[in-house]
């Protein structure tokens, strides 16, 4: 069985991803981490160096590759990995999970954490308030395609727990 969390940068993905991967004793693979590990440079670097459609095409050739390839994993993708129909395909064959926040509590994780972010590294505050809104705005119809939507108003604990009794009913 392969695990997808899904949500906007912020939403927690890595973070549930790891209690999850414990709890479940299945391998959590962080999408950026191994985009990062494939290409032995930064997603800042590929940003800068390659453009935005550039890293779009390596998360796509990674994301299908892990798909089609392993058997049992929790896979942490990236903010917009699933904004595209291409990624859909692939997602479709694994249980997907969109981790959904309000725009505030991103707000407030993100100003704080820009930094590997290239999307947001260089925003000041009114400006990450606008991006959010924008890119929340495009990206839930893609996010709302997921198997489950878990509305992330618990502590991560009660969250993954959520999170494992779905997938031990299924
Ligand atoms: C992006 C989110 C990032 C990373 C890249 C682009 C996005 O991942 O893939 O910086 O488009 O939302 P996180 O969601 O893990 O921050």
């Amino acid at each position: 069985m392969i695990i997808t969390l899904i949500g906007f940068m912020g939403s927690g993905k890595s973070s549930i991803g790891r209690r999850l991967s414990k709890k479940l004793k299945i391998k959590l693979i962080d999408l950026d981490d191994h985009i990062v590990k494939k290409e032995k440079r930064t997603i800042n670097a590929i940003f800068h160096e390659d453009g935005e459609r550039y890293f779009r095409k390596l998360e796509s050739k990674y994301l299908k590759k892990i798909i089609d390839r392993t058997d049992h994993a929790i896979i942490a993708l990236g903010g917009g990995t699933p904004c595209n129909d291409k990624n859909w395909k692939a997602l479709k064959k694994t249980k997907s999970f969109y981790l959904k926040r309000t725009e505030n509590y991103l707000f407030e994780r993100l100003r704080n954490n820009k930094e590997k972010r290239p999307l947001i590294k260089s925003l000041n505050d009114e400006q990450l308030r606008e991006l959010i809104k924008v890119r929340l705005l495009q990206r839930t119809p893609y996010y709302e395609r997921a198997d489950y939507i878990i509305d992330m108003d618990l502590d991560k604990k009660a969250l993954t727990q959520v999170i494992v009794d779905i997938i031990k009913m299924t």
